[in-house]
C-alpha cells in the first residue's frame, strides 16, 4: 500500500472510532439524559462519518488502486492527491469542532472551500489515471 494511502485509511478510521462514539453518545443522551449539549455533536457525527470516514477511504483506496503508469513515477503527479488529503481532513475538523464550539459563519464557508478544493486536487491527480488497459 503507497504511503499517502496508508494515511488515507488510518485518518478514515479515527474518524470511524469518533463519529461512532459520538453517535453512540448521543444515543445513550436519548435514553437516559446526560447533558443537553451532547447534541451538539449532531454535526460532528455526520461530517466524521460520511467525509471523514466514508469518502476519506474511498479515496484512499482509489489513489492505491486505479491505474498506474509505466514509466516513473508510477502514480504521476501525486501532489494534487497529498493537496486533497490536508483538505479534506482540514474541512472536516473545521465542521466537527466548528460545530461543537458554534464557531462562525465564516469557518462554515472555509469548511466547505477545504472539501470542494480536496475533491478538485483529488479529480486532477486520477484524471489521467482514468484509462481503459487492453
Ligand atoms: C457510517 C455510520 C453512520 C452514519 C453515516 C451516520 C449518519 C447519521 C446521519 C446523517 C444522521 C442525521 C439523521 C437526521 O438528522 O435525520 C445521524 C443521526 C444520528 N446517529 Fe448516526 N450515523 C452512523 C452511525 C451511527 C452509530 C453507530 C450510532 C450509535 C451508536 C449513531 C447514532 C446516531 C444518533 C443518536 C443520531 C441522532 C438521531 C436523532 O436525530 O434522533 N449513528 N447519523
Amino acid at each position: 500500500m503507497p504511503r499517502l494511502s496508508a494515511w488515507f485509511v488510518r485518518a478514515a478510521l479515527v474518524y470511524l472510532a469518533l463519529g461512532f462514539t459520538f453517535g453512540a453518545l448521543m444515543l445513550a443522551n436519548k435514553g437516559v439524559p446526560l447533558h443537553p449539549a451532547l447534541w451538539r455533536l449532531l454535526p460532528a457525527h455526520i461530517e466524521f462519518l460520511l467525509v471523514g470516514w466514508t469518502m476519506q477511504l474511498a479515496l484512499g483506496v482509489a489513489f492505491w488502486i486505479l491505474p498506474r503508469f509505466w514509466a516513473e513515477p508510477p502514480r504521476g503527479n501525486e501532489a494534487g492527491a497529498w493537496l486533497a488529503f490536508g483538505l479534506l481532513n482540514l474541512g472536516v475538523w473545521l465542521v466537527g469542532w466548528g460545530a461543537v464550539l458554534a464557531a462562525p459563519a465564516g469557518v462554515i464557508f472555509l469548511r466547505r472551500l477545504a472539501e470542494i478544493g480536496a475533491a478538485v486536487a483529488f479529480a486532477a491527480h486520477a484524471w489521467p489515471r482514468i484509462i481503459p488497459r487492453n
